[in-house]
């Protein structure tokens, strides 16, 4: 019976979000024009040259650790982490098997862990020695059958996250955190951000982004917050109206950044996660958080990407 009053309630919602996302026009989108460590890179990612220098406290041979790694943007994370051949890439899921058949890459570590039933001593064990951590974990913003077992927005991205971070300050190995949540956490009174918060997906990231900070200022290691517009393009991880209608977006990778939480649009699973990697491998995406979204123009370059952060940084 609960069950049933629970979907009557959130069909209106899953409506009207899905009328907003669909309806093109009422989205608006704006462009802001925006070493020490020196580390050569391969120049694999679509927007780097090869031989690209970038400054970053992540060293060669250092272990980054991408909780939710199995994901949509986290497989992307992880391949291009992988790719760049200078990192030892470790990835967390619920299920060691499912996890290894997902990555299909013998190269990384596959490790168990799960955010609601598992233990901090498990968490722990994970973080055990990394350098980087990427959270990239999610449920979904309605009750779904994502929410099975006590999946909810507040045990993923408001308890679990704040686990992460102290674990992060704990173990005392972790020099950055680079955490994904969404646009709309600072505009909540806002629709569509009102709509999408009904069951409190918004609160209970900016909760986690909170905590992050807390634990990255107490502890000494650096953080960047990243929230992406609607997630499209493959793969399609989600039960949304994106994945319903395969939405990919445009063929380029270009990307709007801004400081803080203005921007509203789409953003694409794989310029999300270039933006990741960008600010894992970057020093200058330091202490930061902001918004992206997805625009058809070219994907930013390298140095680019530090102009971007530098005046981010400024701000
Ligand atoms: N969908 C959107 O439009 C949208 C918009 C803005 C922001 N976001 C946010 O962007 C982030 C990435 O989204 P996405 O679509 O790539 O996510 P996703 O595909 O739904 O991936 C979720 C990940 O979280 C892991 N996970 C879930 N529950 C867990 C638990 N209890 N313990 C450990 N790991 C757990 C899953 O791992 P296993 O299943 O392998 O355990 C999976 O790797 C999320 O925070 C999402 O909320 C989404």
């Amino acid at each position: 019976m609960r069950a049933v009053h629970l979907l009557l309630a959130v069909i209106p919602c899953l409506r009207a979000t899905a009328a907003f996302i669909t309806s093109g026009g009422s989205w608006s989108s704006r462009r802001t024009s925006n070493g020490r460590v020196g580390i050569v890179l391969p120049g694999v990612a679509s927007s780097s040259s090869p031989g690209t220098i970038l400054h970053s406290v992540l060293e060669p041979g250092d272990t980054i650790l991408v909780i939710g790694g199995t994901g949509g943007v986290g497989q992307l994370v992880t391949k291009k982490l992988q790719s760049r051949g200078l990192f030892s890439v470790r990835v967390s899921s619920r299920n060691k098997k499912r996890g290894e058949e997902t990555i299909a890459d013998s190269s990384v570590d596959v490790v168990e862990l799960d955010l609601v039933g598992g233990s901090n001593a498990d968490l722990e064990a994970a973080m055990e020695g990394v350098s980087g951590v990427v959270v990239a974990t999610g449920t979904t913003a309605f009750p779904t059958l994502k929410w099975k077992n006590g999946n909810t927005p507040e045990a993923i991205d408001k308890l679990a996250v704040s686990r992460i971070a102290e674990a992060a300050a704990k173990g005392g190995s972790a020099k950055k955190v680079v955490l994904l949540t969404s646009i709309g956490v600072d505009r909540t009174k806002q629709m569509p951000f009102l709509v999408l918060n009904l069951f409190g997906v918004l609160d209970a990231k900016k909760s986690g982004e909170d905590a992050v900070k807390k634990a990255a200022s107490r502890a000494g290691f650096d953080y960047a917050i990243i929230r992406p517009g609607r997630l499209i393009g493959g793969p399609f991880t989600n039960l949304d109206v994106a994945k319903l209608l395969q939405i990919e977006g445009g063929a380029e990778n270009g990307v709007d950044i801004e400081a803080g939480d203005s921007l509203i649009g789409d953003c694409k699973r794989d310029a999300c996660a270039e933006a990741v990697v960008q600010c894992l491998l970057n020093e200058d995406c330091k202490n930061v958080d902001f918004a992206i979204i997805s625009n058809e123009n070219k994907a930013l370059t390298d140095p680019e990407w530090t102009k971007t952060f530098q005046q981010m940084g400024k701000r």
